[in-house]
């Protein structure tokens, strides 16, 4: 399962991705908008980081319009993924794009058919938000067990599943079992995947019993 990281602060990615953590990262307009900074700055340096697929937002909701700004985005860096939000608009100008070559991420994926159809329009990834649907008192996960069935039954589809909007550790756990190819993690939750009281009372141990030894390894 690949990891990407859900922000647009480039010290975080650059920090997780020093320690092997980031297969590529998310952005979104309101992860932008809390840097304070430009567009186009924040993704060229998340880019510069990055070893993979960087996805950057457009903000137009006419075909035409997302097409000028995707691949505008898409001149940035040749890891940029445009990201185009799941509405006609937004899957013809997946279809376009992808057409030209471009990594295609469709976002705000709410049901299996919204995903089915971003699978057709050629999305490179297509992005269901789990946490925004268990907000509503709907099953998230259930969303991703739907829809990576439905893909498995038409290996000719090429989209990944991209899971989004992920809140806890749980969430990335039940998406790894049911088999999802990617999941997007806010900074906090990667570094609440890596914590265990155990292990952390387990090294408390080893240590001190070592200390009594006198020894050093070198
Ligand atoms: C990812 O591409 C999305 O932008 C992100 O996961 C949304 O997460 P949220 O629902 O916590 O805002």
């Amino acid at each position: 399962m690949k990891f990407f990281v859900d922000t647009a602060d480039v010290g975080e990615v650059r920090s997780l991705a020093e320690a092997g953590l980031v297969d590529g990262v998310t952005t979104n307009p309101s992860l932008v908008a809390k840097t304070g900074r430009r567009l186009a700055e924040v993704i060229a340096e998340i880019c510069a980081v990055t070893p993979g697929p960087v996805s950057a937002e457009v903000t137009a909701t006419d075909f035409e319009g997302m097409l000028a700004e995707g691949r505008h985005l898409r001149r940035i860096a040749p890891n940029v993924a445009v990201k185009v939000p799941l509405t006609e608009a937004g899957l013809r100008a997946c279809r376009t794009l992808a057409e030209e070559g471009a990594q295609v991420n469709v976002t705000l994926c709410f049901s299996p058919a919204q995903a089915l159809l971003a699978a057709k329009a050629g999305a490179t990834f297509v992005s269901p938000f789990v946490g925004r649907l268990d907000d509503i008192a709907a099953d998230g996960m259930q969303l991703i067990a739907d829809i990576v069935t439905i893909f498995r039954n038409y290996p000719h589809l090429r989209t990944e599943v991209l899971v989004a909007s992920i809140r806890h550790p749980m969430h990335l756990v039940q998406a790894a079992k049911l088999g999802a190819h990617v999941a997007t993690l806010p900074p906090a939750v990667i570094r609440q995947l890596l914590r265990h009281p155990l292990t952390d009372r387990g090294l408390e141990a080893f240590l001190a019993d070592w200390k009594k030894t006198g020894q050093s390894i070198l």
